[in-house]
């Protein structure tokens, strides 16, 4: 593909949002893990000198929000170090954490080192579940992680990702979130990408399940009357609509793989016949403007039919590029989980599928490292 075709009628702005996904090692094995399937071909991590390099060039080029991701990021011991660099350097810092390893002594060198904002996330409510989705015995060690972050004061932010085997307890989900003093809680519904999508007939729930869970959410909503902000994400399949994914390729977010490959989403590598460049030989601006991997995606010049003369194109920029190489086998064709896609079928069976409350034979897979060679030709 010419660099430059996707380019066209694209405003190129700065990236607004850099997220360092400073590791893929994690503690936990979850079933629905966004880190790519192959992860454990690219666990070479960048040093602390690079990421601080990168951390100074993206916000010298105008990004203002940093988040620190993985894996589970309190696994690189220089984290205080990058986070410290981050808040001096200007960004709103944002931590996604599991709380594995998470300290009252670590707590205090985050906030001393200036975090501005924790996301802790959850699996489920109850000790079983919890537990058997990421493969731990954590759930007791969250809560204890949740008073830690109310005794520095940062404000109390959960996420719990959702799907079949858990979306029936969104209840007693959202009671523990109140209980804790969550002020923000994001129930975000999985999305098919990465190890989730190995799983999907495990745990896409049924249109049934998540229309009760969203009328559990706004019953919470009305009973909280605004003491805990609820968002509640549908998983797409189950829309008509695409989503603008990452609110456009290469408009807002970039993302740094623990490896030093910059994307403009966490699974942009798996797509052939484009290059992503790497922070340790090239420069974040000439990656963001000038590269062919940034440029692909932008805009709309890159569509064909039936986005091409689509009167919402602006509005969804064709949905997501990473779902229609998935599952149309074609990264520049329509987002199949819009229903003017020809490939629509395969989202809808998908869902018929759920609805019929079929399970496949294959057991879930977890996410973990002999499984990531297995599944990436290493092993
Ligand atoms: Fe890659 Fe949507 S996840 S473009």
């Amino acid at each position: 593909m010419n660099a430059l075709t996707g380019m066209k009628n694209a405003v190129v702005g700065p990236p607004l949002w850099l997220l360092a996904e400073v590791t893929y090692r994690c503690p936990l094995h979850c079933v629905f893990c966004y880190n790519p399937v192959d992860y454990a071909r690219h666990e070479d991590e960048l040093s602390t000198e690079d990421w601080l390099r990168t951390l100074r060039e993206a916000r010298a080029l105008g990004a203002v929000q940093c988040g620190f991701s993985g894996g589970e990021p309190l696994l690189r011991d220089d984290l205080e170090l990058l986070v410290a660099e981050a808040h001096r350097l200007g960004y709103y810092t944002n931590l996604l954490t599991s709380g594995v390893g998470l300290t009252e002594a670590r707590c205090a060198a985050l906030k001393a080192a200036g975090l501005d904002h924790i996301q802790l996330s959850f699996q489920d409510s109850s000790r079983e579940v919890n537990d058997f989705l990421s493969r731990t015995k954590t759930l007791a060690l969250k809560q204890r992680v949740g008073e830690m972050l109310r005794a520095q004061g940062w404000p109390m932010v959960m996420n719990v990702v959702m799907h079949r085997l858990n979306i029936d307890h969104i209840d007693r989900i959202i009671a523990m979130a109140h209980e804790l003093g969550a002020e923000y809680l994001e129930l975000a519904n999985s999305q098919y990408y990465s190890w989730a999508l190995e799983n999907r007939g495990h745990l896409m729930p049924s249109t049934e399940q998540l229309k009760r869970a969203e009328a559990v959410t706004d019953e919470w909503r009305r009973k909280l009357d605004g003491q805990m902000k609820l968002f509640f994400v549908a998983p797409d399949y189950h829309e008509a609509r695409p989503k603008k994914c990452m609110n456009g390729w290469g408009n807002v977010f970039l993302t740094i793989t623990p490896d030093g490959t910059a994307l403009p989403c966490h699974t942009a590598r798996m797509l052939p016949g484009l290059s992503f460049p790497n922070v340790r030989s090239q420069d974040v601006k000439s990656i963001w403007y000038d590269s062919e991997g940034f440029n692909a995606y932008r805009g709309t010049g890159w569509m064909k039919e039936p986005c091409a003369s689509c009167e919402k194109k602006e509005e969804d920029l064709g949905g997501c590029r990473c779902q229609a190489y998935m599952l149309a086998q074609d990264a520049a064709a329509a987002d199949p989980v819009c229903a003017k896609s020809p490939s629509h079928g395969v989202v809808q069976a998908a869902v018929a599928a759920a609805n019929a409350g079929e399970v496949p034979a294959r057991p879930l897979v977890f996410r973990g490292r002999a499984e990531s060679l297995a599944r990436s030709g290493g092993g």
